[in-house]
C-alpha cells in the first residue's frame, strides 16, 4: 500500500500522529458532509424511505468490515459509552459476580460497569500489567487469562490497550469464557478499522467503536455489534423508529411492543441522521477497500526504522508480537528528559498524545516514513 495523504486536507507544515486522539477527515467524507447539511435545506426532497435506507447500509457496511455474519446484529450508537451501556445493562449479573477489567482502560467502558456492580452487589476485578517492562505484553495477556474463574460473569475490555496500544489476545480471552459461560463486551475504537476484527472468528458478545478514530468518521457517531444473546434485551432509550412497522409513518400511534430485528434496539433514536450517517458510510466504504490488515502492514513499514533507533536509544516499545502497529507507546528511559522532547515536538509541529507514562504515537495512512524520521530527530 502506498501513502494517501492526497485523500486528506492536512497541512504540510504539520506531522501528524495522533489519529488515536482524533482522525483527519478524508476530502470525500468532508464532501458528503458539506452535501448533507444543505441537503435540509429543502425537506420536502427528504423522503419517509430516506430515514431508513442509509441507516441499513451503514450497518451493512460495518458488518462487512467487522466480519459479522449478519448486518441486523448492529446497531449505530452516538459514542462509546452509550453502546457499552446497551451491552452492560442485559449482561446477567448477579451478587457476588465478578466483572473483569484491564488497567488504566477508557472510561466510557469502565463507569457504567462499576453502575452494575453497585447494583447486583458484584466486585469488579482489574487486571494491572507487570512491573517489569520484560515480556510486559505477554505477562499481562496471561494474568486476564489466569483471572477468569467460574465468578467471571463479563469481561470488558479493548482489542489493544488505548495508552499504549498494547494487544490483548482476544481469541484466547473467548476460549477461556466460554468454559466458565462469561461473556465478552469489547471497546474496540482504538483498533476496529486500522487492525482486523472478525466477529466469526473472535464471537464476541459485544464489540463497540467510537467512529472517529480509526473509523475515519465524524465525531457523534459510531458503531456497535451485539450477538443474539442481546437479541431481547432492554434498550437504554426508546425511540419511535426501532419498533416494528415503523416505516408506516401513518400507524405510529397504533403503538407497538414488538421491536426490529435483532440489535436494531440498541440503535440511539434519530440515527437516520442525515449528516452524519452518510458520512459514516462513506468512511467505512474506504476503509473497507484499503483493508485493515493492509493499514497495518502500512503503519509497520513507515515506522519500523524509528521504532528500532528509539528503543537503541533505551526508549521501552512493546515487544511487536504484543502491540498494534497503528498505535504504540514509547517510555523513556530516565536520561531522556520529557520535557525536552515535548519542547522539541511543539517547535516542530509534531502532534502525538501522552497517555499514563507512555507518549502515543497512532499513525494511518496519511502519514509517510518521514514524519517518524522528524518524530525520531526530536530524540537525538
Ligand atoms: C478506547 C476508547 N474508547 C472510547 C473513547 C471515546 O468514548 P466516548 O465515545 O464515550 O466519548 C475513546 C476516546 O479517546 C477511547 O480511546
Amino acid at each position: 500500500m502506498q501513502h494517501q495523504k492526497h485523500l486528506f486536507d492536512l497541512s504540510e507544515e504539520i506531522t501528524y500522529l495522533n489519529g488515536a486522539y482524533m482522525a483527519p477527515q478524508l476530502k470525500s467524507v468532508t464532501e458528503i458532509g458539506v452535501q448533507s447539511v444543505k441537503r435540509k435545506a429543502h425537506p420536502n426532497e427528504i423522503l419517509p424511505e430516506d430515514f431508513f435506507n442509509e441507516k441499513e447500509t451503514l450497518k451493512q457496511r460495518f458488518a462487512t468490515l467487522i466480519d459479522a455474519k449478519d448486518y441486523k446484529n448492529t446497531a449505530i450508537i452516538p459514542s462509546v459509552s452509550y453502546g457499552i451501556a446497551n451491552a452492560a445493562n442485559n449482561v446477567p449479573i448477579k451478587k457476588g459476580d465478578e466483572i473483569i477489567l484491564v488497567d488504566e482502560q477508557f472510561p466510557s467502558n469502565v463507569y457504567i460497569w462499576q453502575e452494575v456492580a453497585k447494583k447486583n452487589d458484584a466486585t469488579i476485578k482489574i487486571i494491572k500489567p507487570p512491573i517489569e517492562l520484560e515480556n510486559r505484553g505477554k505477562c499481562w495477556n496471561e494474568n486476564i487469562l489466569e483471572a477468569i474463574t467460574k465468578n467471571t460473569a463479563v469481561i470488558a475490555m479493548p482489542q489493544v490497550h488505548w495508552a499504549d496500544g498494547t494487544l490483548f489476545d482476544l481469541q484466547a480471552i473467548r476460549e477461556k469464557t466460554k468454559t466458565v459461560n462469561a461473556m465478552v463486551v469489547i471497546d474496540g475504537t482504538q483498533s476496529v478499522g486500522a487492525l482486523p476484527f472478525s466477529i466469526k472468528e473472535i464471537e464476541p458478545d459485544a464489540l463497540v467503536c467510537g467512529g472517529y478514530k480509526w473509523l475515519l468518521g465524524p465525531y457523534a457517531i459510531g458503531m456497535a455489534y451485539y450477538s443474539d444473546a442481546f437479541n431481547n434485551g432492554t434498550p437504554i432509550e426508546h425511540n419511535w423508529m426501532n419498533r416494528y412497522n415503523s416505516e408506516d409513518f401513518s400507524g405510529l400511534t397504533k403503538y407497538e411492543d414488538q421491536y426490529q430485528e435483532k440489535a436494531a434496539r440498541y440503535s440511539v433514536g434519530e440515527s437516520s441522521n442525515f449528516v452524519l450517517t452518510p458520512m459514516m458510510i462513506k468512511a467505512v466504504e474506504q476503509l473497507i477497500e484499503w483493508q485493515p490488515k493492509n493499514i497495518q502492514e502500512y503503519g509497520k513499514s513507515i515506522s519500523k526504522d524509528a521504532v528500532q533507533k528509539l528503543r537503541e536509544l533505551g526508549c521501552f516499545i512493546e515487544d511487536d508480537a504484543y502491540r498494534a502497529y497503528h498505535l504504540f507507546g514509547i517510555y523513556l528511559p530516565n536520561h531522556i528528559n520529557v520535557e525536552e522532547i515535548k519542547a522539541k515536538l511543539k517547535e516542530a509541529q509534531i502532534f502525538v498524545s501522552f497517555r499514563g507514562n507512555a507518549m502515543r504515537v497512532s499513525c494511518n495512512v496519511y502519514n509517510t516514513e518521514e514524519d517518524f524520521e522528524k518524530l525520531l530527530n526530536c530524540f537525538i
